[in-house]
């Protein structure tokens, strides 16, 4: 199962959702593998892998896709472990935006699919971190996966922002990968005092969207476990930002 996490908005919590749910997979027994596709790395930061100069990354993955790599070198050359048991990562690299327009020009979209489809027999779980735009990056994580994620941050901006992103991924999803579904809406930095967020989530609602049940609260310990680079299920299991995405994920495992 290949789960992508996009909202073209930024800073809606896609890197903090991808990294967090791969995160409780991964302690919940499941093999699982994060991928970063966002130029710029917060997902492989915060999930504490520091590369060496020579390490691969799926920039390089994707050089080798066009060429630009004399050795041909199976997808997990590319893979990195991290420091929790049975996740691990294919980080990005700041070189993504540089082959983007040739990677495009040469229409290697589908080339992720691929990839990944070779490492089917290895990992239970695939998390995909996309950068905030429709760009190739995230078509090609589109159309690699069985399921999307929307992370939704209670904001009117967002409201106005996911008819949009609807209709570039209905567009997509017709020409590219029919079988791909929308596994839920995720609330995000909810606040349940406030009159705004609930009203936002009922639009939501309204438009037919599947909301999932499980929010995410607005806390400092989220940012905390940034700045630790330790995923919540980790940093902080017993606290309600831990227990809401081991429930998360188990709403998303079990709908
Ligand atoms: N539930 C939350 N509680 C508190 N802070 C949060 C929460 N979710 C996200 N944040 C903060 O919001 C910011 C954006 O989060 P994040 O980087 O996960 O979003 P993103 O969608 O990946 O952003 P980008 O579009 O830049 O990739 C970060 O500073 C993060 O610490
Ligand atoms: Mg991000």
């Amino acid at each position: 199962m290949k789960r992508v996490v996009f909202n073209q908005k930024g800073g809606v919590g896609k890197s903090t959702i991808s990294t967090n749910l791969a995160a409780q997979s991964a302690l919940s027994g499941l093999k699982t593998l994060l991928v970063d596709l966002d130029a710029q790395g917060n997902t492989t930061h915060y999930i504490g892998v520091d590369l060496e100069q020579e390490s691969l990354t799926v920039a390089d993955m994707f050089k080798q896709i066009v060429g630009w790599f004399s050795k041909p070198l199976a997808p997990e050359a590319f893979v990195h472990p991290t420091a929790i048991d049975n996740l691990f990562v294919l980080p990005a690299h700041p070189t993504l935006t540089d082959i983007e327009h040739e990677l495009e020009s040469r229409y290697k979209m589908y080339k992720l699919k691929e990839t990944l489809r070779n490492l089917d027999g290895v990992f239970d779980r695939v998390y995909i971190d996309t950068p905030p735009n429709f760009n190739f990056y995230s078509k090609a994580a589109l159309i690699a996966a069985d399921e999307y994620l929307v992370p939704f941050d209670c904001d009117d901006f967002s409201l106005q922002a996911i008819e949009r992103l609807l209709a570039n991924v209905s567009e997509l999803k017709q020409d590219h990968n029919p079988e791909l579904t929308l596994a839920g809406v995720i609330i995000n930095q909810y606040n349940a005092q406030a009159k705004l967020p609930a009203a936002l989530v009922a639009q939501l609602e309204e438009k037919g969207l599947p909301v999932l049940n499980t929010r995410i609260n607005s806390t400092v310990k989220i940012k905390e476990s940034h700045s630790k680079r330790v995923p919540v299920p980790l940093y902080a299991p017993n606290h309600k930002a831990g227990q809401q995405f081991a429930a998360l994920l188990n709403e998303i495992e079990n709908r």
